[in-house]
């Protein structure tokens, strides 16, 4: 009886037909294009492919995950590059005072802790270009003009929403005495890991992020940038709906800052994962598949109290992961769980990982049948803690496409490290060609 249940809870997160959602995806695309009612975007980014010869140094900034990265970037062409200094902050310090995504801070609290981060960076007496990529949904009307749509991944900063970035940034450096900093090109983090990824590849022909949020951005072959070259563009492919959901999906999505908005995102993301495996777990306890938790003061009540580094550890095979999984366990008030408690845990997260790379892999299906590259490669740079860390998820995504791709030319996944960085640098480089 328990296995019954433990199966059907699991065919909850099967994926229907991969090519079903890549078509789905495909035609989403086609209408955001022609302007007809459509879950995803054709956002702007007003830049086109590098040629990998960009050169020079950069202030490159990364803000959109749990921490502001500000870098010193030198292009030195050929697609290499270096790093000479830099600097993270959490935009969250309980210990400091500060929480910079709460509704009572405003964009431009945002952007004076990013200019005092800046500052550091500098090396005094030169001027420097620099490259912002900013994880969100904007709206562009150029390259370094950037009007913020709405907040995803549960930020709730006051004073920003309808506003230019570019602007914020800019009038942040000012009245820090930055004046030697010219921002010159605001971009969305998978825009950053298409630049980065093109940089040294030119079979690159889309960028994802697969971290704490999802989205991709391609080469849309019909508009043209500046450049005259075809233009790249941001899906926000974590808002794509048409998917199938099960109660989980729904529960989560009801009672999360944003109902109906970002499907994908939250069944695929590292900021859901571990949040849909709450809630199953919850579910199985109360269904008596596994023991009830004993009292403790980390009591996984609390929403979102789970990452998805959890998911990760209950998929690894190295003693130190499974170690980490259990001292989790035990903080968590689960130190009586047996062998085969533990074994009911793993089905469920490898379940929920396995469905995010199904879904992710269609959607890349979709998306390089459309952005052409010259040659029979085409690949999709890929960033993100998702993608990178957790066992067997790039892999699963490879599999996928493998097995599903119908066209000569063949998909290939490049991973990219610190892809919001260089990608800043890249496009600062590109863009100041045409200022
Ligand atoms: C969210 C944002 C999107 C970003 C993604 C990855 O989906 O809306 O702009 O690219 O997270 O960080």
């Amino acid at each position: 009886m328990k296995d019954h249940i433990l199966k059907d809870i699991v065919a909850l997160f099967q994926v229907h037909p991969v090519k079903t959602i890549a078509q789905a995806f495909a035609g989403e695309l086609e209408a955001a294009l022609h302007r007809r009612e459509s879950s995803l975007k054709m956002l702007p980014s007003y830049l086109s492919r590098p040629t990998g010869e960009e050169k020079g140094d950069y202030i490159a900034i990364d803000f959109g995950g749990s921490n502001v990265r500000v870098m010193a970037v030198s292009l030195c062409g050929n697609g290499r590059s270096t790093i000479t200094k830099q600097l993270s902050r959490p935009l969250v310090s309980i210990e400091q005072g500060y929480d910079l995504t709460s509704a009572a801070s405003t964009g431009r609290d945002m952007f004076a802790f990013v200019a005092e981060m800046v500052e550091e960076v500098l090396a005094k007496g030169h001027r420097y270009q620099l490259g912002l990529t900013f994880s969100y949904p904007m709206e562009q009307e150029a390259v370094d003009r950037a009007r913020l749509l709405e907040w995803t991944k549960e930020i709730k900063t006051s004073a920003t929403v309808g506003k230019d970035i570019g602007v914020l940034l800019t009038e942040a450096l000012k009245e820090r005495g930055l004046g030697q900093v010219m921002p010159v090109a605001i971009i969305n983090d998978t825009v950053a890991a298409f630049m980065a990824g093109a940089y040294v590849d030119p079979a690159v022909c889309a960028g994802s992020i697969c971290g704490t949020g999802h989205n991709t951005c391609c080469i849309e072959p019909s508009l043209p940038a500046p450049s005259g070259l075809p233009m790249v563009v941001n899906l926000e492919a974590g808002n794509f709906a048409l998917l199938p959901e099960n109660h989980y999906d729904r529960r989560l999505d009801r009672l999360s800052l944003d109902p109906g908005k970002q499907r994908l995102e939250k069944m695929v993301s590292g900021k859901y994962l571990g949040e849909l495996f709450r809630l199953v777990l919850l579910d199985l306890i109360e269904q008596q598949l596994v023991p009830p938790p004993q009292r403790c003061p980390n009591s996984i009540d609390k929403p979102y109290m789970v990452g998805a580094e959890v998911l990760s550890w209950m998929r690894a095979e190295s003693p130190l992961l499974k170690e980490r999984l259990n001292s989790w366990l035990s903080q968590h008030g689960f130190a009586h769980y047996q062998d085969h408690d533990i074994a009911v845990l793993r089905t469920i997260g490898n379940a929920i990982v396995d469905r995010a790379a199904y879904l992710i892999a269609a959607t890349f299906l979709a998306v390089s049948e459309r952005s052409g590259t010259s040659g029979n490669r085409r690949a999709v740079a890929v960033d993100g803690s998702v993608f990178l860390h957790i066992p067997g998820f790039a892999e699963t995504v490879e599999t996928v496409i493998r097995k599903h791709q119908e066209k000569p030319h063949t998909v290939e996944l490049m991973p990219v490290i610190d892809g919001s960085n260089l990608g800043a640098a890249v496009a600062a480089a590109q863009a100041k060609r045409y200022k």
